[in-house]
């Protein structure tokens, strides 16, 4: 566990620099998770990066999480807003005391830290390079969305998931389109957990063959 830079108890993990990777992938636990929960995930997505891997600051019942809700997919805006905030200064003052490459900076979230994620992208869009959002609900709706040309965001949601209907993930889709980005909107046959299939998706968006 590692505890600077200040802000977030993460952990870090060098890239593979004599592999010639300068991805980050700054990974986004869920509800009830740890900054070591995603560490095996990044690995699997893509070995030679870089992983950042912050444990969410706000607790529900003792469960770590990125941002406070009200209610099963009711957010505390203000919350979301403040935690967001804190978030980005986390990824400047991680860059630049582990020597990131801050253009190549690719979130990757489970539900709540996908969901945190998809508020860093509309909120501070230079931020990230892109996005790889597991089972991602619509944050909070910008009123005018922007600044994300140029950016990758693959969105990856369960047909069948109880706690992101099929419609509000096609409307998050649709509001990264409306802020300017690439948007891969691919569905998994089942419900909130990640699947096999979800890591394999994710992995050849990451690394698409020449
Ligand atoms: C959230 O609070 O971000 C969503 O409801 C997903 C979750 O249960 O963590």
């Amino acid at each position: 566990m590692t505890a600077a830079p200040p802000g977030f108890v993460h952990r870090f993990e060098p890239a593979a620099v004599e592999a010639g990777s300068r991805r980050t992938l700054l990974l986004l636990h869920g509800t009830g998770g740890n900054e070591h929960d995603l560490l095996g995930l990044g690995a699997a997505l893509d070995p030679a990066a870089a992983r950042l891997s912050p444990r969410g600051r706000v607790l529900e019942r003792g469960m770590p999480r990125f941002f406070r809700r009200l209610a099963e997919g009711v957010f505390d805006l203000e919350d979301l807003r403040l935690r967001t905030g804190e978030l980005g200064n986390f990824v400047r003052a991680a860059s630049r005391e582990y020597r990131l490459d801050r253009d190549q900076i690719y979130a990757v979230g489970f539900s709540n830290g996908a969901n945190i994620a998809g508020s860093l992208l509309l909120t501070e869009p230079g931020l990230l390079r892109g996005a790889v959002l597991f089972r991602a609900m619509v944050p909070f709706e910008p009123s005018r969305p922007g600044g994300l040309e140029g950016k990758r965001v693959l969105l990856s949601e369960g047909r069948v998931d109880p706690i992101v209907p099929m419609a509000q993930a096609e409307r998050l889709a649709a509001l990264f389109r409306r802020a300017g980005a690439e948007v891969t909107l691919d569905w998994r046959p089942g419900g909130h957990r990640l699947e096999e299939a979800d890591v394999e998706a994710a992995r050849r968006w990451l690394n698409p063959s020449p």
